[in-house]
């Protein structure tokens, strides 16, 4: 695990998965919610932070697990930076993967202000590589109840919790009161989590990515999850960023893509 400092803020980064666990800015609750029961087994993912998702997105029937390999996997440093401008850069690499087709994948994380994630993908092959990715951050809220998400208003979504129906987004400020479980399809806009508890709003910015997945298992499914807290859906939100189901990633051979997001946060104004 890298642990880094920066003038303004702290992060950690394991080598499995390439999770960022951690970002906090000084003087702020963590931005990114961690389980206080997550495993850290070696074959499993952990639970919290930014699990990257990658090839594909949930179960498909033949596919050995659930949101891909690579966050099961270890990967390798392949460079650290920290330039004159204060932020430091930590760039991973994964190993060679034999249940891959030839592919180059790199996960370059930005720790700053802000906290910025590329995951950049590279056909080596000579066929079209078609695959879905996913960042899949969790973020820390003060109370569930007292959180709003916006920026999805008139969006296309299916409804996981209902045979993937195919819904449009009404609210201008989507609240979470029971479980929620939505792909949000070809959207690549800057969606926003209110937390009036915790007095913030996250900025969820992203690039390459058409898909936003909002996720919050509620009581049943977290009683379900063996490492999730039974109490802990009232304290997270995932607001994901990817292509994933129809925005699914076709890339030609020799060519090259990137997910980009980029977290940020500032005080709720008083109103
Ligand atoms: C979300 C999916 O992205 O991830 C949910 O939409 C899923 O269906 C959740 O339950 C967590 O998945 P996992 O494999 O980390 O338990």
């Amino acid at each position: 695990m890298l642990e880094i400092v920066t003038p303004w803020s702290t992060a950690e980064v394991y080598l499995h998965g390439a999770h960022v666990t951690h970002f906090q800015k000084n003087g702020e609750p963590p931005l990114l919610f961690m389980s206080q029961v997550s495993r850290f087994l070696r074959d499993a993912p952990i639970r919290g932070g930014i699990p990257v998702i990658f090839p594909w997105f949930g179960k498909p029937v033949d596919k050995p697990l659930q949101h891909g390999i690579a966050r099961v996997r270890n990967w390798e440093v392949k460079e650290l930076a920290s330039p004159a401008d204060g932020s430091v850069t930590v760039k991973l690499r994964l190993p060679y993967c034999s249940d891959l087709p030839a592919c180059a994948v790199e996960y370059v994380v930005t720790v700053s202000r802000t906290l910025r994630a590329e995951l950049v993908v590279t056909n080596k092959s000579e066929k079209e590589f078609a695959f879905e990715n996913c960042l899949h951050t969790y973020f820390t809220v003060g109370d569930i109840g007292s959180v709003s998400v916006t920026g999805l208003k008139g969006v296309k979504y299916l409804d996981q919790l209902d045979s993937l129906a195919r819904k449009v987004e009404k609210e201008n400020r989507i609240h979470i009161s029971s479980e929620v479980d939505r792909v949000y399809v070809d959207t690549k806009h800057t969606v926003s989590v209110h937390d009036a508890s915790l007095k913030r709003i996250i900025r969820v910015e992203k690039e390459g990515s058409a898909s936003t997945v909002v996720w919050n298992p509620w009581i049943a499914k977290a009683k379900a999850m063996q490492d999730f807290g039974d109490e802990e859906y009232q304290k997270m939100i995932c607001v994901e960023s990817g292509n994933v189901n129809g925005n699914a990633v076709k890339l030609a051979p020799g060519k090259t893509v990137s997910l980009r997001i980029k977290l940020s946060s500032t005080g709720l104004k008083k109103t």
